[in-house]
């Protein structure tokens, strides 16, 4: 078959490809599997409650499910929903307008519009790249561009904690002569950070919206996690936006994956060029998810659900999770990172004696899916045998799926690091 460059580029066998299919055939299996793998948020009650009562509303109330379900939106999306966050950012943060924001098919296509219109070949003839300053970052970035080589890393510092804790810092240095060397487009950072739990502190986010607007760039932070919803996050930590920042929310790690919603709040100029990909690309976003967040907004629910029971459910399982991993892995040589927010646990394992990726094939052998640090690497140029050496553990699941999980996987981490 003759393949066109667009094929080559993303119909390729990427990680994200792999990940998703780990989850969607966990779901469907009839074997035990231990899914300790994909980004599939929990199932909480009382969210669903929640947002079991905010569709019962839009069914009562004369024109909203119609109009939901049978009715495009403009590309920028749902102006009602848009109008109603805006009001909440304002309220509780900084001034924004609606016209800062627009929807997405989730964030994943939010990022797809952005990078792309970011970086790579401009008409003056510079190739532009986004610079991702702190690596392991998102998995999910790594093969959205549309042409080759579209990202710029840099490895970060090591601050050893009490314990068996670690975490990643920004090594600004190596952030400034990237920025010296090779013209970018834009500096993204997920903060909560997938798949460490990173939280950059607020100090290396200023000096990364100093950068940006000093080379007259955005900063793009994926805050997929992070405040106002879901809220999963476990620091404090300021939510910064101004007019050279994109900020990217999405609905699904609250408990909406299905509904498929993105947010982007940036100056108006990124916004329209985001809404005309939006439409070429799909004519609109859907419009279930921002009718159910405006009920959620509406009614007070969102913020009341986000702190008080979507936060402390995660932390609890973190803490779960941190303590079983830890009794389980004990005598063996291992680092965590420390876990701020999202809900994931990073672990490093220094000597380990095969790549990452073997291990994450022996564990699927056995039933566990995890995900090999490999792939959260996108952009690094140099050698880093820390690549091969981390795995990404979600603890999102039920208590015993993840401690029997952690129990298989203390087994065949003690036989990969065996002398
Ligand atoms: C950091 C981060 N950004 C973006 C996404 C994409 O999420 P969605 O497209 O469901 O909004 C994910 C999903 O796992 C994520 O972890």
């Amino acid at each position: 078959m003759c393949v066109s460059n667009f094929t080559k580029q993303l119909a390729v066998d990427s990680g994200i490809c792999r990940l998703m299919h780990d989850l969607g055939s966990a779901l469907t299996s009839t074997d035990t599997i231990y899914m300790l793998g994909g980004g599939n948020p929990a199932h909480i009650p009382e969210v669903e409650q929640a947002l079991k009562q905010a569709m019962r509303c839009i069914l009562e109330s004369p024109g909203r499910f119609a109009h939901m379900i049978g009715d495009y939106d403009p590309p920028h999306g749902n102006r009602v929903f848009a109008r109603t966050l805006a009001d909440l950012l304002s309220e509780h943060y900084w001034p924004v307008k609606p016209e800062n924001i627009a929807l997405t098919h989730g964030s994943q296509s939010a990022f797809f519009g952005l990078f792309n219109m970011l970086a790579g070949s401009f008409s003056d003839g510079t190739q532009r790249k986004i610079l991702l300053p702190l690596i392991p970052e998102y998995i999910g970035y790594s093969d959205l561009g549309l042409e080759p080589d579209l990202f710029v890393s840099a490895i970060p510092t090591i601050e050893h904690l009490d314990g068996h804790l670690f975490k990643y810092h920004v090594d600004f240095d190596r952030i400034e002569s990237a920025l010296k060397q090779q013209t970018m487009g834009a500096i993204c950072v997920s903060r909560p950070t997938n798949p460490t739990g990173n939280v950059l502190t607020n100090h290396e986010i200023q000096t990364l919206s100093t950068l940006a607007s000093h080379y007259q760039i955005p900063l793009i932070i994926d805050n997929a996690y992070g405040l106002p919803f879901p809220g999963i996050i476990y620091e404090d930590a300021e939510l910064v936006w101004n007019e050279h920042t994109i900020l990217c929310l999405s609905l699904s790690k609250l408990g909406l994956p299905g509904t498929r919603t993105g947010i982007v709040i940036a100056h108006e100029d990124h916004i329209e060029a985001l809404s005309r990909i939006n439409a070429i690309v799909s004519l609109a976003p859907g419009g279930v998810g921002a009718a159910l967040a405006t009920e959620l907004i509406q009614t007070g629910q969102m913020m009341t659900l986000s702190q008080t029971v979507v936060r402390p459910y995660y932390q609890r399982k973190c803490e779960h999770a941190v303590h079983t991993l830890c009794q389980a892995l004990e005598g063996q040589p291992f680092y965590l990172h420390k876990p701020q927010g999202a809900f994931f646990l990073w672990l490093w394992l220094p000597e380990l004696r095969i790549p990452a990726q073997q291990l994450y094939e022996r564990l699927k052998a056995r039933g566990v899916i995890v995900v090999p640090g490999e792939y959260f690497f996108p952009g690094l140029k140099e050698p880093w045998s820390h690549t091969t050496q981390c795995l990404r553990i979600s603890y999102a699941q039920e208590d015993a799926i993840v401690e029997q999980g952690m129990a298989i996987l203390a087994q065949e981490i003690t036989k990969a690091q065996a002398v």
